[in-house]
């Protein structure tokens, strides 16, 4: 019965539409995915797209600002973003809960119901931004009512989901737990965005237990999860001595990372002790980060096959490396006050945003679909050249990108801190210029990456044509 409660069992005829087949999957419910890496992949094209068209404010600021406002395209950027990881993270999920619980999934009806709710959210959202001008103002929070609702009611569904097929299956296996936990973890943070606080201490205080215990708590263990599922998938290392490395791991993370909250305390109006205990905790973030660096390497060498997908493993490389540059290194070089109280809110916090937003989640989640796509296919063997094209694009153009940010930041810290010239006078004149880099790098070399994993997506699976470098998708 359960059987027939697959992706084509729940809409019929979409599996093949897309060109889903269940010969290179264990489970037929693993084919949920694919709506999630589809909508994925999209939101993440768009979320570039727009990510340009925020740069140009900063080029062409009074005309630009006409046409579009940069606080819409800044949001529209910022929200793309969350919905794109959520969606591919939930997607990698999906796809590997039933294997890690050995069953199918509870119900991948609730899967697609779940998927139409956060879709819907998504368009919402946006509908919002562009023909209402509705925000909640808080950057990656601001998606106005009804839509927060319907994001919450969504993470709940994928709650139950895999929470009843974890129970159902009485397997408690290392990585089903931490997954769970940090989407749990995930959906109690979030509630706190359904209160306002007429004090705009207070409701900034509340709203970095959001965004910070998001990205340096829940998320992080989200993504250990993935980390290590794709680690074992790849390699074949035993899951026994991946498992003391993941609860290692995500011990470290919370220890460090629930009270380094302390660095977003320093200046608005919290209690002085947060100075001393932000920067103590935070200075300590790097540490599990670089475990997970060391990890990966370890497992690479314990490896006992050659890996076969080789575009999987840039990504999941590639993840590792820049998520200890570009939220350990980057982070930890703003996080201690006597440095923080000059570089805040500038746009050395934007560089820092962009490379560990990417490292450490947007190329997991590449990771991932590079990994599940092929077999959610069936393809037998992959077509690699536009896959190696894409992560080296992506990762030369996102490296360009964050250190013309971090120059720009430099450069606007020393004007408008250190000389103190007019904040207006220092963005239009001087920050722009270095903008002008991050907008022409985007332009020329990440968005072509972008476009081709775009294609890619599309294109993997279908037999490949020519001489061209093939492997097994395994
Ligand atoms: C994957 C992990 C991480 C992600 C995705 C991330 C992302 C971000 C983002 C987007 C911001 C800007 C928030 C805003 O003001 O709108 C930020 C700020 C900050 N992050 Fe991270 N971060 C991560 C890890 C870390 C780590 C490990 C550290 C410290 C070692 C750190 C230190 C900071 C500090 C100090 C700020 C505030 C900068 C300021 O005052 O302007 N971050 N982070
Ligand atoms: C062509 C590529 C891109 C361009 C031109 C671009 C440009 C921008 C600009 C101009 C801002 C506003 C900075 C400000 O408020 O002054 C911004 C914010 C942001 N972007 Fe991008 N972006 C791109 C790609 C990405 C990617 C790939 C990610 C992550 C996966 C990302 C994550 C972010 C984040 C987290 C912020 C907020 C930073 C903060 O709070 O300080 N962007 N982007
Ligand atoms: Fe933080």
């Amino acid at each position: 019965m359960e059987q027939q409660m697959s992706l084509s069992g729940a809409i019929p005829g979409l599996g093949e539409r897309f060109g889903l087949s269940t010969k290179r999957i264990h489970y037929r419910s693993q084919l949920v995915a694919y709506p999630y890496f589809l909508i994925s992949a999209i939101l993440f094209f768009l979320q570039i797209i727009f990510g340009l068209l925020t740069a140009a404010y900063y080029i062409w600021p009074t005309y630009w600002d006409q046409v579009l406002p940069f606080n819409i395209s800044r949001s529209t950027h910022l929200n793309l973003l969350i919905f794109w990881l959520l969606l591919g993270l939930m997607g990698a999920a999906f796809y590997f809960i039933p294997e890690e619980t050995k069953s199918e999934l509870f119900s991948p009806k609730m899967a697609l119901i779940q998927f139409g709710i956060l879709v819907v959210a998504g368009l919402g959202t946006l509908f919002s931004f562009w023909f209402l001008q509705a925000s909640r103002g808080k950057p990656f929070t601001e998606s106005p009512m009804p839509w927060p609702i319907l994001i919450a009611l969504g993470v709940v569904l994928f709650l139950i989901n895999v929470g009843t097929t974890i129970v159902r299956a009485k397997r408690w296996t290392a990585i089903a737990v931490v997954l769970f936990a940090g989407m749990l973890g995930l959906a109690l943070t979030y509630l706190i965005n359904f209160v306002f606080f007429q004090n705009l201490t207070v409701d900034y205080y509340w709203w970095w237990w959001i965004i910070h215990l998001w990205v340096e708590g829940t998320w992080e263990l989200i993504a250990a999860a993935v980390m290590a599922y794709l680690l074992i998938a790849l390699t074949g290392v035993e899951a026994s001595r991946m498992t003391r490395w993941l609860y290692a791991e995500v011990f470290l993370t919370l220890a460090t990372g629930i009270i380094g909250i302390g660095h977003h305390y320093y200046w608005i109006g919290t209690p002085k002790y947060w100075l001393l205990w932000g920067a103590i905790f935070s200075a300590f973030e790097p540490l599990p980060i670089a475990l997970m660096v060391y990890d990966t390497f370890v497992s690479m060498r314990h490896r006992q096959v050659e890996p076969s997908n080789k575009v999987t493993w840039y990504f999941l490389v590639g993840s590792a490396v820049s998520h200890f540059i570009g939220a350990g290194l980057w982070g930890f070089a703003q996080t201690l006050p006597q440095i923080n109280k000059w570089t805040h809110g500038t746009q050395i916090t934007a560089s820092h945003g962009h490379f560990a937003f990417f490292g450490a989640f947007g190329m997991l989640v590449l990771a991932a679909i590079y990994y599940m796509l092929p077999k959610l296919k069936g393809a037998e063997r992959i077509q690699e050249t536009r896959g190696k094209w894409a992560f080296w694009l992506m990762t030369v153009g996102i490296t360009l990108m964050v250190f013309s940010f971090t120059i720009a930041g430099v450069v606007q810290t020393y004007l408008y801190r250190l000389v103190g010239l007019d904040f207006m006078l220092v963005r239009t004149q001087y920050v722009g210029f270095w903008i002008f880099f991050v907008w022409l790098f985007g332009l020329v070399v990440f968005a072509p990456g972008v476009t081709i994993y775009l294609w890619d997506f599309f294109a993997l699976g279908r037999p490949a044509k020519g001489r061209t470098a093939i492997s097994a998708a395994a």
